[in-house]
Formats: structure tokens, C-alpha cells, sequence
């Protein structure tokens, strides 16, 4: 069984990147720690990150049919992108949305989720974890349908 993990923009910044809010883990690190626990469920992982919502929605497009499941954290285009929160649910695929930091703390425009009501579940504030969980969570949902 094939996972998507997807990051947006400015996440490839990770680990330069305000550590104070974010932390300083990089992307890389993070994929890393996801592809370990994903060996130990017996799940693949196809990573991908752009900085460009067209670039997101080609990927979704494209890999969609290989994939049982998507994680994505979606940068600050989860509170606007409406093409990718379109071609999310085009996929027709279960949606776990991650966020490293408590997007709900935060400033306001960061409280509203385009992603939010096509996905499972949103898991903010849990820092790295996040996509740990958020993985196992999924694949708990995949497999019992719950
Ligand atoms: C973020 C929160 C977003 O508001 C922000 O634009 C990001 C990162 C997070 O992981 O906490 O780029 O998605």
C-alpha cells in the first residue's frame, strides 16, 4: 500500500525556517523519520513538495491512482488553495492534514482550513509527530474503514 506525503510551500525551508515556531528538524529529517515508521507498518511512502499549487495539482493528478491514501501539510496554501483542495477531492482518496505548529494559536487568516472538511482528520500543534501519527492513523482508517 502506497501513502502521499505532501508538503507545500516554504516547507523545504525547514530547519532555516523560524525555528521557534517550527522547530529545527529539516524536511528531509522529517521524510527520513516517516519512511523509518513506514517500514515498520509495511507501508510506502511517495514524498513529494513544491512551492507552486499548479505543481501540486499535476502530482495529485499523476500519482493518485498509485495511492491508497494522502498526508499533507499544505503550507499556507491550506488556508486559500482552492485548486488543490479541488484536486485533493478529485482523487477521491482518504486525507489525513498535518500542521507542525497549532495553526488555531495562531494569527487568524491561519484558523480557517480549505483541506479541513475533505480530510479525515486535521493534527496541528504536535510538531514532527504530527505525520507520524497522522500516518498510522490513516492506515488505521484504510484497513478498518474507521
Ligand atoms: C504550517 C502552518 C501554515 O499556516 C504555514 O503557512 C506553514 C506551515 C504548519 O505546518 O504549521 O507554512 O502548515
Amino acid at each position: 500500500m502506497r501513502i502521499l506525503v505532501i508538503n507545500g510551500p516554504n516547507l523545504n525551508m525547514l530547519g532555516r525556517r523560524d525555528a521557534g515556531i517550527y522547530g529545527t528538524i529539516t524536511l528531509e529529517e522529517i521524510n527520513h523519520n516517516i519512511r523509518t515508521e513506514a517500514l515498520a507498518i509495511d507501508v510506502e511512502v511517495e514524498f513529494f513538495q513544491s512551492n507552486h499549487e499548479g505543481a501540486i495539482v499535476d502530482f495529485l493528478q499523476e500519482s493518485a491512482t498509485r495511492a491508497a491514501g494522502i498526508i499533507i501539510n499544505g503550507g499556507a496554501l491550506t488556508h486559500y488553495g482552492l485548486s488543490m483542495r479541488d484536486a485533493l477531492v478529485d482523487t477521491s482518496l482518504p486525507i489525513v492534514e498535518i500542521h507542525l505548529s497549532n495553526i488555531h494559536a495562531r494569527e487568524e487568516f491561519r484558523h480557517n482550513s480549505v483541506i479541513a472538511p475533505i480530510a479525515i482528520g486535521q493534527i496541528a500543534g504536535l510538531g514532527e509527530q504530527g505525520y507520524i501519527n497522522g500516518l498510522r492513523l490513516l492506515l488505521g482508517h484504510i484497513q478498518e474503514g474507521k
